[in-house]
């Protein structure tokens, strides 16, 4: 049943491009316009939404950090993202007006429905993102969009956070385009590169032997750290996690905005940090800004692994091991930019002895609080 892989791990990774297509399908119609004909709550009721609060746990919260981009900036709606056990214990200011969108591969975290159940008391609508059908959240959610990627085995999240944030950026643009916001108009362009991305992850895919390469070659390591910035942040912080959970070793995210705040004291000789560039085109301050973290941290003896679209030659000269990814449009980079770290820390944790399916002291759901 691993479809002649080793682990479901790689299996699961493997099936990406399959999972971004299906979650994609029928949800564009021909002239580019979405309909999300699951999410039964009226446009009425979506138009008049004025807050937006995400919650989940682990990997799903990285895809919400994610989408909290894509909606402020197609939506212009305030959106925040909080981890699912520490949302209801701050008494969160909630209303009719506010849409929770709890997202949730298994449907079955505690914590995660905890938080949604203390929203729909407090009268917020609640829309559920979540991998298995049937499952304890969407059921108790006022509507679900699920995402298409199919049972997920290995404990590390993989195919199920793509495919979740497909979901979220198409929550994102159906929440524009019922709302005619300002941002509306990018709507087509956008909903157009998306059904280019699961090629682009295929490309990705077919170019990670220089990862694993790179990942054997750092199994005696005792930490990583990774840096990002804008959706390339919440990137770092998946990596970092990955890591974590499957090679059991030290690994942090920062926004590179923070090193001179403090992490840059870490950067030591051969100490490697993975760094996560934004696109060059649109965002070019960021891009600037990231080049310079790269050579500050190089300039101290960190070894720079470097994630930047292809043809990014103002990195290349401080990046000691480059890994390019296909362009993208800046909000969807994450979901090509997360592929190497996944192969990445999948091949660690082999490199280390490690038991990638069932890591240490973890479960595939957790149904405690
Ligand atoms: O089933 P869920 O998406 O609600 O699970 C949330 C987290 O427990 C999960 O993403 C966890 O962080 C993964 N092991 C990460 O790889």
């Amino acid at each position: 049943e691993k479809g002649g892989y080793d682990y479901f791990m790689l299996k699961e990774i493997a099936e990406q491009p399959r999972a971004v297509a299906d979650t994609l399908l029928g949800r564009i119609d021909a002239a580019g316009s979405l309909t999300l004909d699951e999410v039964r709550i009226p446009d009425s009721v979506l138009r008049e939404v004025d807050k937006v609060v995400v919650v989940a746990c682990g990997t799903a919260y990285h895809a919400g950090l994610i989408a909290k981009y894509a909606i402020e900036h197609w939506t212009r709606i305030p959106c925040e993202t909080e981890l699912a056990s520490e949302f209801r214990y701050r008494d969160p200011i909630l209303d009719q007006r506010t849409l929770v969108i709890a997202i949730s591969q298994s449907g079955e975290t505690m914590d995660t429905l905890m938080a949604l159940r203390h929203a729909r008391e407090q009268g917020a609508k609640v829309l559920a993102v979540c991998n298995t059908n049937g499952s304890t959240i969407p059921r108790e959610s006022d509507a679900v969009l699920y995402t298409h990627a199919g049972p997920e085995v290995a404990v590390a999240s993989t195919k199920a956070f793509l495919t979740q944030l497909v979901a979220c950026y198409l929550v994102a643009l159906y929440l524009g385009q019922v709302r005619g916001t300002k941002w509306g108009d990018e709507v087509g362009s956008v909903v157009r590169e998306l059904s280019e991305i699961a090629r682009e992850v295929e490309e990705v895919l077919e170019t990670m032997e220089p990862v694993r390469e790179l990942a054997r070659s750092l199994a005696d390591k005792n930490t990583v750290l990774f840096l990002g910035r804008h959706v390339g942040y919440p990137v770092a912080l998946e990596g970092a996690l990955k890591l974590k959970e499957l090679a059991y070793m030290h690994a942090e995210g920062f926004a590179a905005g923070e090193l001179k705040h403090g992490p840059i004291a870490l950067i030591e000789q051969d100490l490697p940090v993975v760094v996560v560039v934004p696109s060059p085109r649109g965002r070019s301050v960021l891009h600037d800004k990231i080049v310079s973290n790269i050579q500050e941290i190089r300039a101290r003896g960190a070894r720079t692994i470097v994630i930047a679209e292809r043809g990014d030659e103002a990195v290349r000269p401080y990046a000691d091991h480059l890994i390019e990814i296909p362009r993208t449009p800046v909000l969807l980079q994450p979901l090509v930019a997360t592929v190497p770290l996944q192969v990445f820390a999948c091949e660690l944790a082999t490199a280390r002895g490690n038991e990638v399916d069932q890591p240490r002291n973890l479960a595939k759901s957790v149904t405690v609080e």
